[in-house]
C-alpha cells in the first residue's frame, strides 16, 4: 500500500520539527540513540515503512504506540538501521584488502614509528574493527581473510589477530556472537571457504571455534564508542551513508585518531571520504575507498 491509498495517512510525517522532536525524544529515552545524527529523509522513509506495517493512520497514533510498545521501538530501529549484509560482501573490496593492506600489516611489518619492520608476536596483535558489523558476516569475513593470509604465507610474521565487531542493534550482535548462519546466509560463499572455516550444524553452518575466539562482538553506538585499543584497520561500510554530513565528518576524524599511524580505513564503494577528512588520510584504493592514516 502506498501513502496515496489511505487518505487519513500523512504524506510526510516528519515534515515539522515538532514531529521529529517527539520521535527523537521517545527513541532517545527508550534506546539512547540520537536520531538527529541520522539524515532526516532516511528517518522519514523508515518511519513510513513502520506506519504502513502497523496500519497507523498518522504520526500521533504511531508515536503513542511507539512509546508504549518496546517491540515496536525495536522494529523501528531495525528498520532504520537496515541490517543487510553477507559474507565477503563486495568481494572486490576484500581482494584489495588482501593485496594492498595485509602485506603491509603482516609481511612488511606495519608502520609503527620507532619499531620499523621489527615486529613479532611481542609487538602485540593486529587489531581490526568492523563498525556496524550487523550479524557478524563482515567481522568474521575479515578475520577469515587475515587467517587465510597468515596460514598460506610462510613469510608472513606470525602476529595474533583480534577483530572487534560492533553494532548498535543488540539482536544483531546476539546473532553475531552465536556465529551460526542458515544455509541461505552462506549462499554466495565459495564451498572451499565454507568447508575450511565453518562446521556443519543442523540446518546451517557455524563459524569454527578457532575463528570465533579471535572475534569479539559488542553492542555500541559508534557515535559514542571509544575503543579500548588503537586499531590497525577500521572497516566501516554501508553505515556512514545514513548519518548526517556533520556526524560523518566527526566520525571520520575520530577514526583517524583511533587508527595507529599508517592504519587502514576501509569505507567500501557506497561511502565517501568527506573533504574535511581528506587531510588525515592518503588514498590506497580509490575504487574500494581504502585509505591510510598519514604518518
Ligand atoms: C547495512 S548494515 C552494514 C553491515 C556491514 N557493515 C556490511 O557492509 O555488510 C548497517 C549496520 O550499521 C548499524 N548501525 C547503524 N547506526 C549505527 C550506530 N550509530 N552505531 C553502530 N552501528 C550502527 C546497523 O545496525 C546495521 O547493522
Amino acid at each position: 500500500m502506498t501513502t496515496g491509498d489511505n487518505p487519513r495517512r500523512e504524506a510526510a510525517p516528519l515534515e515539522t520539527d515538532r514531529a521529529f522532536e517527539a520521535l527523537r525524544n521517545i527513541v532517545w529515552a527508550r534506546f539512547g540513540l540520537d536520531l538527529s545524527h541520522y539524515k532526516r529523509p532516511c528517518v522519514q522513509r523508515r518511519l513510513e515503512v513502520r506506519l504502513r506495517a502497523r496500519a497507523c493512520g498518522n504520526l500521533a497514533e504511531y508515536l503513542e504506540r511507539l512509546s508504549e510498545d518496546g517491540d515496536e521501538i525495536r522494529a523501528f530501529l531495525s528498520t532504520l538501521t537496515i541490517n543487510v549484509t553477507e559474507f565477503f560482501r563486495n568481494p572486490g573490496c576484500f581482494e584489495r584488502i588482501r593485496a594492498l593492506c595485509l602485506p603491509q600489516l603482516f609481511v612488511e611489518g606495519g608502520f609503527r614509528p620507532g619499531s620499523e619492520r621489527q615486529l613479532s608476536r611481542r609487538a602485540g596483535p593486529i587489531r581490526i574493527w568492523s563498525v556496524g558489523c550487523a550479524s557478524g558476516e563482515e567481522s568474521y569475513s575479515i578475520a577469515i581473510l587475515a587467517r587465510e593470509y597468515l596460514d598460506d604465507r610462510p613469510e608472513a610474521r606470525p602476529r595474533n589477530v583480534e577483530v572487534f565487531g560492533s553494532d548498535i542493534d543488540a539482536e544483531m550482535i546476539a546473532r553475531a556472537r552465536m556465529g551460526f548462519y542458515e544455509d541461505e546466509r552462506l549462499g554466495r560463499l565459495a564451498a572451499e571457504r565454507r568447508e575450511r572455516w565453518f562446521d556443519r550444524s543442523g540446518d546451517g553452518w557455524r563459524v569454527k571455534r578457532r575463528t570465533r575466539v579471535i572475534v569479539r562482538h559488542e553492542v555500541a553506538d559508534v557515535l559514542r564508542l571509544v575503543p579500548e585499543h588503537r586499531q590497525d584497520m577500521i572497516m566501516c561500510r554501508n553505515m556512514l551513508i545514513y548519518l548526517t554530513r556533520e556526524q560523518q565528518d566527526r566520525l571520520l576524524k575520530r577514526f583517524s585518531e583511533v587508527l595507529k599511524p599508517g592504519g587502514f580505513l576501509v569505507l567500501g564503494r557506497t561511502e565517501l571520504l568527506s573533504q574535511s577528512a581528506r587531510s588525515h588520510f592518503d588514498t590506497v584504493c580509490p575504487r574500494e575507498r581504502i585509505y591510510q592514516v598519514r604518518t
